[in-house]
């Protein structure tokens, strides 16, 4: 059941820097645990799988790439010195490679104890993806929403369960636009990043609220502006501006990624859902995240859309 209390940061806090003590507890606890994280090849996530690796937790990691998704598994496996670091290659912005990805974890493992959904892209132009949808509502929105139902029967297997979604503080002051969510009509590529993080933050309480009563939690964070290759794929001033801006202001991906291990580790979040996190503390996310109607609306909206690929799904 979801505790009402709140989560305050502390300094020193075990999941995120150091205490040694702290750290064997959630060591002992990790111990034989199954840890999903997409976009685990790569900067906040690929930190994140490896110190959550370093807990003793199983860790799966997903990358768009075979070659590079296994040799950066066989990396975190030397840098862990825990050989239970398995790659898992899709291509997420697909639901058809969501679907697959999520077979094969069903058919690998019976249960699932924390699902880290952090694959996410920003894309200065509209893009398709061979299955007609736009590239950041895919990869953003839909992707962690059909892997969660996709997966919530292995995740309630487990004894106490964790989704955590990686949002942004970009969802302040974005607007998810129902008539329009894969935006036809008018495109920039923040504002379709925005949307995107605000309908994840919007999903992950409409999950929580459907989650509670049973032992799986969902939650969300914003990982600060941190240093790592997002956005720098995208031609022109677009990528290298967020490059410059990264270099300049960015923390590191050792601090990005320390509210997701937090979140993804941490006894102070035991039974802690529907949140929102900065820095290891609860925050209140905007206005405009906590609309349950948009929510429900959103949801909806969502289950239609991965519908088709959704066989595997349990009955809930
Ligand atoms: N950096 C920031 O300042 C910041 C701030 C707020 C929120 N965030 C969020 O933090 C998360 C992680 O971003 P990051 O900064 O660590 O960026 P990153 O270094 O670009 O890492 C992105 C990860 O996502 C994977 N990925 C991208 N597209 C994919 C696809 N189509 N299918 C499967 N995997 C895909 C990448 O793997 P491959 O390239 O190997 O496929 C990579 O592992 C994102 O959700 C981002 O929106 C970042």
């Amino acid at each position: 059941m979801a505790a009402r209390r709140r989560v305050e940061r502390q300094d020193g806090d075990p999941a995120g820097r150091g205490g040694t003590e702290a750290r064997e507890a959630i060591a002992g606890s990790l111990a034989g645990r199954v840890v999903l994280v997409t976009g685990g090849t790569s900067g906040i996530g690929r930190v994140s799988a490896r110190e959550i690796a370093r807990f003793g937790a199983s860790v799966l990691i997903v990358g768009r790439y075979p070659d590079r998704t296994r040799s950066v598994a066989e990396a975190l496996r030397l840098e862990s010195g825990n050989p239970s670091v398995f790659d898992f290659a899709a291509d997420l912005s697909l639901q058809s490679e969501v679907a697959h990805l999520a077979r094969e974890v069903r058919d690998r493992f019976p249960r699932l104890d924390v699902l880290i959904n952090n694959a996410g892209a920003i894309y200065s132009t509209r893009q398709e993806t061979p299955e007609g949808h736009e590239r950041t509502w895919s990869l953003n929105v839909l992707a962690p929403f059909l892997l969660i139902r996709l997966l919530e029967d292995r995740l309630r297997a487990a004894p106490n369960a964790r989704v955590v979604n990686v949002s942004s503080a970009a969802h302040r002051g974005a607007r998810v636009d129902l008539g329009d969510p894969e935006r036809r009509h008018r495109y920039s590529g923040f504002g379709a990043y925005g949307q995107s993080k605000l309908a994840l933050l919007l999903l992950t309480y409409e999950w929580a609220r459907r989650l509670s009563g049973t032992k799986v939690c969902a939650n969300a964070l914003h990982p600060g502006f941190v240093s790592t290759r997002f956005g720098r794929a995208n031609p022109g001033l677009f990528g290298r501006g967020i490059a410059l801006a990264e270099f300049l202001f960015g923390i590191s991906a050792e601090r990005g990624a320390r509210t997701t291990v937090f979140l993804a580790t941490s006894p102070r979040v035991d039974g802690v859902s529907g949140r929102y996190f900065v820095r290891s503390g609860e925050r209140r996310s905007s206005r405009a995240s906590h609309d349950r109607d948009l929510a429900l609306a959103l949801f909806q909206l969502c289950w239609e859309q991965t519908q088709p690929f959704s066989a595997a799904a349990p009955a809930t």
